[in-house]
């Protein structure tokens, strides 16, 4: 699948790295950076799992998901990676369900959560392909997915929004993270085609798949426009009663007759929301 679909190369890299590492907090120090950007010699799994927790209360509270049932619900986390939010949705949650393409990151996510969670509460589902969850039709009351989308390749991007609208009963909410086009975009997407097609030379491409500046480049490999997940949601059998995108208040949206539009400060300028519930 590296072949076709090179964007994956850095996740499998860190994947390899993790299981090669002693402890946790080695695999955190390693390649956490891959999950939140932070580098050091002091980082450990605590640490990283804060950031995590920081992050879901805070969406969660933002996006008015934060009800008091979230004891009794299921959650699905699509793009889990190693659990940094996965142990905090454990603790609130009745059930997470974390889904990741690389098998070695649901085995540390798993550790994770039996550190900084309820290991009972998770399952793990993996997205072998990249764009289909084994997850039964409306097993989940909300479908998140958090810095993820951006890093699949188009079409399995909107694939996964299927997937996240299919796993998601009616009543329930899918709350979906993408990154879309920024001016900076004309050096960056360039840049990013570039690196990808390095990391499949024999030698360097291994080298550079592990260094962090290469891979912020190439690793996000679609822009999605609030637009272009309109014109997908439109053709899809599932459909939704409500639907908010949220945006980062220093950057203006046009109105739109499909959303409603809302800013939280917490929402980077290149990202937006999509909040929806299930009709
Ligand atoms: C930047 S990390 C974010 C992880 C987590 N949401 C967090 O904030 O810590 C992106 C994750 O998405 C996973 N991923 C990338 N492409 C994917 C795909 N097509 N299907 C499922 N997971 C994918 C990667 O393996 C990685 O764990």
């Amino acid at each position: 699948m590296s072949r076709r679909r090179p964007q994956l190369i850095p996740w499998r890299t860190a994947g390899r790295v993790s299981e090669s590492q002693k402890s946790a907090d080695d695999v955190v120090r390693e390649i956490g950076w891959v999950f939140n950007n932070e580098i050091g010699e002091t980082l450990d799994l605590a640490e990283f799992t804060n950031t995590g927790d920081h992050e879901i209360f805070a969406y969660l509270e933002a996006f008015q998901l934060r009800t008091d049932d979230l004891p009794k619900q299921t959650i699905v986390e699509i793009g889990s990676g190693i659990g940094r939010m996965t142990a905090g949705f454990s603790r609130a949650f009745a059930q997470v369900i974390a889904c990741d393409l690389d098998a070695a990151f649901l085995e540390r996510c798993r550790q994770t959560v039996a550190q900084f969670g309820e290991v009972s509460r998770l399952r793990t589902c993996h997205v072998a392909d990249g764009r289909t969850l084994a997850i039964s039709d409306g097993e989940a009351d909300i479908t998140f997915s958090y810095i993820t989308l951006q890093h699949c390749q188009h079409d399995d991007a909107l694939s996964l929004v299927t997937e996240a609208a299919r796993v998601t009963k009616p009543g329930g909410h899918i709350a979906l993270n993408f990154r879309t086009w920024q001016p900076i975009d004309l050096a960056l997407w360039p840049l990013g085609k570039l690196m990808r097609a390095m990391w499949r030379l024999p030698r360097v491409g291994p080298w550079l798949a592990r260094r962090r500046l290469a891979s912020r480049l190439g690793w996000q490999a679609n822009r999605l426009s609030p637009d272009e997940v309109s014109r997908h949601l439109a053709d899809l059998p599932y459909k939704f009663a409500t639907r908010v995108i949220y945006h980062s208040p220093h950057r203006r949206l046009k109105a739109r007759n499909d959303a409603e539009l809302r800013t939280f400060e917490g929402v980077n300028r290149s990202h937006w929301w999509l909040i929806a519930e299930r009709s």
